[in-house]
């Protein structure tokens, strides 16, 4: 019988009959029905930082759940485990005197952090500063504004008249905001969106000294720099946040998946003293908040993993593995099928396919994915390539390992 379930992101006339169920994950492993292991080159989506079934996460989620499962945190009602993660977040923030504002996953950070950018300036007596501006080939999740600001063009169109206010500028150029400040006009920009190192756009690094610079045009125009940093932060680049790597303070850092390695979902926005002024100092109200905001089952996990990743050193790992996920990709340079592989900065890596070779055979990365599921390997097409972000607790064998499986597994897709 077809499947009632409906796949996020899926053809479902082909997955109705013919989905992949994963039973049991254990460390880097999951496996699926028959007992099959897999190396999970991509960390779920991006998101298994710390692995699975860590004893100290799980054990810490049950007995949570032993004592307060769930209540609501609108109004004065606040439970412990939330504020412990509040503080240990806004200690590790690169802001000074920062404040945590909980949701469910990284799309409700990005609509809690473009409505505060908003709605800031309103408090500041600018309520003209409205634009918010993304990057083309960034990502910033499926709700409103996340959709509003998508650079992946599929992703943005064909739903309507979508969020008023919102502008595209170049991928790599941080001049391109300067010329878009100009055009609007400087006072009308509210905020930028940035991920450290673009993600689900297919792993594009900054070019050098781009999110500095973005840093320096918004203080010149007076806007705020909203660093996304849903998947590159809790280790990814080898630091807390991912900004830190680049010696930036932003405004606000919105966050998610590494937070709890996945195991309960949560997301957040670190917020600056400055921006959270008018709302901790002079009575203004953020009429903003998702039911499930400061959950205290998502806070234990978020305190047992993020305990758990300082614990073992594993939040330097993305930056000591990143050399040793490249070169084990590079491997796949070789191939007529890859046209460049992009990583080195952080656990993340992609490789891009030749676009030629897409378009007379829009099969082929999909052949590649399921050569490298049949070697025992996990990993995801994203638009145009491959991409792979392994848990911070890959070994450097297992890099090794999944450089080869690439190298086999796209002769063995090459027609
Ligand atoms: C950079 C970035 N921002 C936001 C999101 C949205 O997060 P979620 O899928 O939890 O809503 C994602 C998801 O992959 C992301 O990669």
């Amino acid at each position: 019988m077809a499947t009632s379930f409906w796949h996020p992101f899926a053809n479902m006339t082909d997955v109705k009959d013919k989905s992949f169920t994963i039973v049991r994950g254990e460390g880097n492993y999951v496996f699926d029905k028959d007992g099959k292991g897999y190396f999970d080159a991509t960390a779920s989506l991006w998101y298994a930082n710390a692995g699975y079934g860590r004893p100290e996460i799980v054990d810490a989620i049950k007995a949570q759940a032993d004592t307060l499962t769930c209540y609501s945190t609108f109004g004065d009602i606040t439970n412990e485990p939330i504020e412990e993660l509040a503080d240990f977040v806004a200690q590790r923030s690169p802001m000074a005197n920062s404040k945590v504002f909980f949701v469910s996953g990284g799309g409700d950070a990005i609509e809690t952090a473009a409505k505060l950018s908003r709605k800031f300036f309103v408090e500041l007596g600018q309520s003209q500063r409205t634009v918010i501006v993304s990057r083309k080939d960034s990502y910033h999740g499926t709700h409103g504004f996340g959709t509003s600001l998508a650079g992946i063009d599929p992703n943005r169109v064909g739903w309507g008249e979508l969020i008023p206010d919102v502008a595209l500028v170049d991928r790599d150029d941080p001049e391109d905001l300067l010329r878009l400040a100009n055009s609007v006009g400087a006072d009308k920009v509210a905020a930028i969106f940035v991920e450290p190192v673009i993600g689900a756009g297919g792993v594009h690094l900054p070019t050098e000294g781009y999110l500095e610079r973005i840093r320096q045009i918004t203080k010149e125009i007076g806007a705020l720099m909203i660093v996304d940093s849903v998947i590159c932060g809790f280790g990814r680049l080898g630091y807390w946040f991912g900004p830190e790597r680049f010696g930036v303070v932003p405004d606000m850092i919105t966050f998610a998946k590494g937070i709890t390695s996945g195991y309960v979902p949560l997301g957040g926005v670190v917020v600056s003293g400055e921006v959270s002024d008018p709302f901790f100092n002079r009575g203004v109200i953020f009429r903003h908040g998702p039911t499930y905001a400061g959950h205290p089952l998502a806070a234990a996990a978020g305190i047992a993993n993020c305990t758990f990743l300082e614990k073992e050193g594993l939040i330097k790992r993305g930056e000591a593995l990143e050399g040793h996920l490249k070169e084990a990709l590079d491997g796949s340079s070789d191939s007529p099928l890859i046209e460049e592989v992009r990583g080195g900065l952080g656990l993340l890596g992609a490789i891009e396919f030749s676009k030629e070779r897409r378009q007379v055979d829009p099969g082929v990365m999909g052949r590649v994915q399921m050569e490298m599921r049949s070697r025992g390997f996990l990993v995801r097409p994203l638009v145009s390539s491959i991409a792979v972000s392994p848990p911070l607790t890959a070994t450097e064998d297992e890099l090794e390992r999944l450089g080869s499986a690439f190298v086999d597994a796209l002769k063995a897709a090459d027609r």
